[in-house]
C-alpha cells in the first residue's frame, strides 16, 4: 500500500539518504545508540536468558545509511557471535552508503535487501530473533500495517527495538513544517525545497520554538539529510506514551523497556510527598504518560517490546550467577562520576536527573567487567572486609538505580 506522499518519501531518501554518513569515518569511530545496541538487545529483549552461542538473526527494517546495521554487525563480529544482520530498505542511495560502511569495516555478516518492509510477509525472509525499526514506522502510510508486516517475520521468543517520534520534545518542528509547505510545497524538487528551508533557517525569528528546543539537533548537525528529514519530510507523525502503547497493544506487543526507564518515571521529577501519594495511585502507563507530559523533552520514544502472548523473561540480577555489564561506559568511569553525597547526575536531553547510589557503589562498579558474576563481585568485596549482607543491600540499591538509566544491564549467558 503506497500513496503519493509515500512516493515523495521514497524520493526524499534517494536524494538525501538518512542519516548523512561518510564511509571514511568508519576508520575513526563506531556509532552506537538505541535501539539496537547488542547489550540492550541481550538484556531488554531476551532478559539475559539467551545464550551467546545461539545464532542471532537480526533484521534492521528501514536501515537507511546503516547506523544500526553497522553497530550490530560490528558488535556481533567483535564478540564472535554467530548470526546475520539483514539490512532492508527501499533506498538504493542508502544501500550504497551502508554497503560502503560495511566494506570499510570488513564486515561479512550482513545481508542486503533493497525492498519495502511492507512486502516482508510474502518475502520468504526470516524469521528474525530481533527486529530493529528506528525512525521508520511514523513515516509509513499506515504504521500499524507496517508493524504487522514486521511481526509476520518475528520468530517465536523474539522481540523488537522501535523508535518513533514523540510530540512534546518536537515542539517547534511541526509549525515549521507547516510554514515550509507553503514556501516549498512537497510536489517540488527535493533540492529546491532544501534550498528554501536553508534560507528560512538563516532568518528564523528568535521566538521560533525550534530555537529553544534542545531535544532535536538534526537541523544543526545533520547536514542536508538531517534538515530535510526534520523540516521537509512529507509525512511524520508523533506518538504520546498512551498512543504508542495503543499502537503496540493493538498488534499484540508489550513494552519490555521504555528507554531510558527513568525518563518515564515521574517520581524523580516530583519530590512533594502529596504528589508522590497521588502518583502511587496511577497505573504504570499513566505514570509514564505523566512523566512525558511533565518533562516535555522527549522527542522520540525508544522501546523494546515482545509479544504480549509470551511470558516475560528477565534473569534475576540478585542471583550469584548473574553477570552485570555496563552498556558503554566502564564501571570505573561511572564510579568516577559519583558525587560526594553518593549521587550521580545524568543529563537526559537537558534534564538533569539525580540518581542516589549506595556508599559501596564505587567499589562494586570497579569490579564490573561483564565477566565477573554477582557472586564473584561479592567475594572480591568480602576479601576487603565487606560483609555479605552489606554487599547484598548495596547491590539491591545500585542495580535498579543504574538499570533505570540504562547504564547497568545483565550480560547474556555464555554457552
Ligand atoms: C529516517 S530514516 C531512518 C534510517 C535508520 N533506521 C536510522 O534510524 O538511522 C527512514 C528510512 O526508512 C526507509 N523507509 C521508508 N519507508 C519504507 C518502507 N516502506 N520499506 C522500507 N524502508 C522504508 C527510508 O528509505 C529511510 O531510509
Amino acid at each position: 500500500m503506497t500513496d503519493l506522499t509515500d512516493q515523495r518519501l521514497a524520493a526524499q531518501y534517494e536524494a538525501y539518504p538518512y542519516p548523512q554518513r561518510d564511509p571514511r569515518d568508519e576508520a575513526k569511530r563506531l556509532i552506537v545508540g538505541s535501539p539496537g545496541h547488542l547489550r540492550e538487545v541481550d538484556y531488554w529483549v531476551f532478559g539475559a536468558t539467551r545464550p551467546t552461542s545461539r545464532p542471532l538473526r537480526v533484521l534492521v527494517a528501514g536501515g537507511g545509511s546503516g547506523d544500526a546495521t553497522i553497530m550490530l554487525a560490528q558488535q556481533m563480529a567483535r564478540q564472535g557471535r554467530q548470526g546475520t544482520v539483514t539490512w532492508l530498505d527501499r533506498s538504493a542511495a542508502a544501500l550504497k552508503i551502508a554497503q560502503a560502511r560495511a566494506a570499510a569495516r570488513g564486515l561479512n555478516n550482513i545481508v542486503w535487501e533493497q525492498r519495502s518492509l511492507l512486502d516482508l510477509p510474502d518475502s520468504g525472509l526470516g524469521p528474525f530473533d530481533y527486529i530493529d525499526c528506528c525512525g521508520v514506522l511514523h513515516h509509513l502510510p499506515d504504521p500499524e500495517t507496517g508493524l504487522r508486516a514486521l511481526l509476520a517475520v518475528l520468530a517465536p521468543g523474539g522481540g523488537m527495538g522501535l523508535m518513533v517520534y514523540a510530540p512534546h520534545g518536537r515542539t517547534g518542528i511541526y509549525m515549521l513544517q507547516d510554514g515550509l509547505r507553503l514556501l516549498a510545497p512537497p510536489d517540488q524538487d527535493p533540492a529546491a525545497r532544501l534550498d528554501i528551508a536553508r534560507r528560512v533557517m538563516k532568518h528564523l525569528p528568535e521566538t521560533a520554538w525550534l530555537r529553544s528546543n534542545r531535544s532535536v539537533t538534526d537541523h544543526l548537525g545533520g547536514g542536508d539529510a538531517g534538515l530535510y528529514d526534520l523540516l521537509l519530510n512529507p509525512r511524520d507523525r508523533a506518538y504520546t506514551v498512551p498512543a504508542l502503547h495503543d499502537l503496540l497493544a493493538g498488534v499484540g506487543l508489550t513494552v519490555a523497556c521504555w528507554v531510558e526507564p527513568i525518563r518515564y518515571d515521574p517520581i524523580p521529577l516530583l519530590p512533594d510527598p502529596r504528589l508522590r501519594a497521588r502518583i502511587a495511585t496511577l497505573s504504570p502507563l499513566q505514570r509514564a504518560a505523566l512523566a512525558e507530559s511533565l518533562a516535555g523533552n522527549i522527542a522520540a520514544h525508544i522501546v523494546y517490546c515482545t509479544r504480549s502472548s509470551e511470558p516475560a523473561r528477565r534473569a534475576d540480577p540478585y542471583q550469584p550467577d548473574a553477570v552485570p555489564i555496563c552498556r558503554e561506559m566502564t564501571g570505573e568511569d561511572i564510579a568516577k562520576t559519583i558525587q560526594v553525597n553518593d549521587t550521580i547526575f545524568f543529563n537526559l536531553d537537558g534534564l538533569r536527573v539525580p540518581v542516589a547510589v549506595p556508599p559501596l557503589a564505587a567499589a562494586i562498579l570497579r569490579q564490573i567487567d561483564g565477566k565477573r558474576s554477582v557472586g564473584e563481585i561479592g567475594a572480591q568485596l568480602a576479601a576487603r572486609g565487606t560483609s555479605a549482607e552489606a554487599f547484598g543491600r548495596a547491590w539491591r540499591a545500585l542495580f535498579p538505580a543504574l538499570e533505570a538509566v540504562n547504564r547497568l544491564l545483565l550480560a547474556a549467558p555464555n554457552g
